[in-house]
């Protein structure tokens, strides 16, 4: 079938897609209304010029041309990319050139058809930016969620220690009264011996029961619920007292204890059953450093400025890491296996000794050791 050149204008300006046929020359020899009006020109003035002046306003061939790489390859090419328009708009589009051959297969032509796409791409990206967001609302949450899983655990956790507590003071309770009529009973009997022999075992129990009885006061007085209560007190006392809450721990443990009192610290306008408490842990947590045993120091010193006293607490135990010792004040961080720790005891000491104006520093290398000083205010 002939084609007239009108039929086929006619008919390709018809299609919204820019229709331009250029020859190896890069002149045009073809456009469609589409393309005449992308080019802002009359299409009488673009035939017969340079593609590149008439659409692109460049004096060159543009480079990279899609146009260009069908002449010299001689196969159909198909680039998508933003421009800026007349109009200074961006526009993405999608090129497609394909070549026209003569009879030998020489390119002679080639046809180029330039498709708007950038609603298209826009809806595209657009997609593409919410299903990101998604995936990130999705594992923010699903991290939300493991975090609730563990503090949920760790809850639990506290809670079992706080009823072992309550059960402790309660047997505490209860062993205080049956101790003190043994230790009555001891005293009677040992009136009525004239046995020195029989007298020196009577002894040795009512100092065994004495050093119990001093145990479970201890515990009592940690136990029961303060009210907050500061009155000056002995530091050394506070100490001394927390020691022998534990002291079965470092025998057990083969930890050897060095005590450096400093005689001229004075009394400290503290809670004193606070206080015990940040001592308990301190010491509880270098016990837990040392499970081959070694050493603990405890020591007490008076700075003049400011005015306040030093508790140093020094062990030589496996030490903090760099990246622990950023967390060990948290609540709820613990290196401790499930049962053994509940990760409060120094979010809890912290928060006393601000409370008393004081402050805690820490030294730790590890592998070599860790030094807790607790700064208190005279
Ligand atoms: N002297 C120390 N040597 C080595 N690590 C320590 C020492 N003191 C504290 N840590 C580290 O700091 C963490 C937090 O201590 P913290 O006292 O707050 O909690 P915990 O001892 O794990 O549990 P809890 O005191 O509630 O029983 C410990 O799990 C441990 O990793
Ligand atoms: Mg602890």
């Amino acid at each position: 079938m002939e084609v007239s050149e009108k039929f086929l204008q006619t008919a390709l300006d018809g299609i919204h897609d820019c229709i331009n046929i250029i020859n190896k020359d890069f002149q045009i020899i073809f456009v469609n209304e589409a393309a005449s009006k992308m080019g802002g020109k009359k299409r009488q003035s673009m035939l017969g010029n340079k593609c590149y002046t008439q659409l692109w306003e460049k004096s060159a061939p543009c480079e990279s041309c899609a146009t260009g790489k069908v002449f010299e390859t001689g196969k159909s090419q198909q680039v998508i990319k933003w421009e800026t328009g007349f109009d200074g708009k961006k526009y993405c589009m999608e090129h497609f050139v394909f070549p026209i051959a003569d009879k030998e297969g020489n390119v002679e032509y080639a046809v180029e058809i330039f498709r708007d796409i950038t609603e298209r791409k826009l809806f595209e990206e657009e997609r593409e930016q919410q299903r990101l967001e998604l995936g990130k609302r999705i594992r923010e949450l699903r991290h939300a969620y493991e975090e609730l899983e563990s503090l949920q655990s760790q809850l639990l956790q506290t809670e079992k220690m706080a009823s072992i507590g309550l059960i402790a003071s309660s047997l505490a309770h209860e062993l205080d009264t049956p101790l003190a009529t043994i230790s009555g009973y001891c005293e009677l009997l040992a009136e009525d011996t004239p046995d020195e022999k029989l007298l020196g075992r009577i002894k040795t129990i009512s100092e065994q029961i004495v050093k119990c009885q001093k145990t479970i006061r201890n515990l009592l007085d940690f136990s029961r619920k303060s009210n907050y209560e500061r009155k000056l007190c002995n530091i050394h006392h506070l100490i001394n007292n927390t020691l022998s809450l534990i002291e079965h721990r470092l025998i057990i443990r083969k930890i050897k204890l060095h005590k450096i009192f400093n005689d001229k610290v004075p009394l400290l306008f503290v809670d004193g059953n606070q206080i015990q408490q940040v001592i308990l842990n301190l010491i509880n947590n270098a016990v837990d450093a040392l499970p081959k045993g070694g050493d603990i120091g405890i020591e007490t010193r008076i700075n003049t400025e400011p005015k306040s006293v030093d508790i140093v607490f020094e062990d030589n135990g496996f030490g903090i890491s760099d990246e622990d010792q950023k967390h060990i004040f948290t609540p709820f961080f613990t290196t401790k296996e499930p049962g053994k720790g509940t990760g409060l005891g120094l979010s809890i000491c912290n928060n006393i000794i601000l409370a008393h104006n004081g402050k805690i520093v820490l030294e730790s290398k590890a592998g070599t050791g860790t030094k807790f000083i607790i700064s208190l205010p005279i």
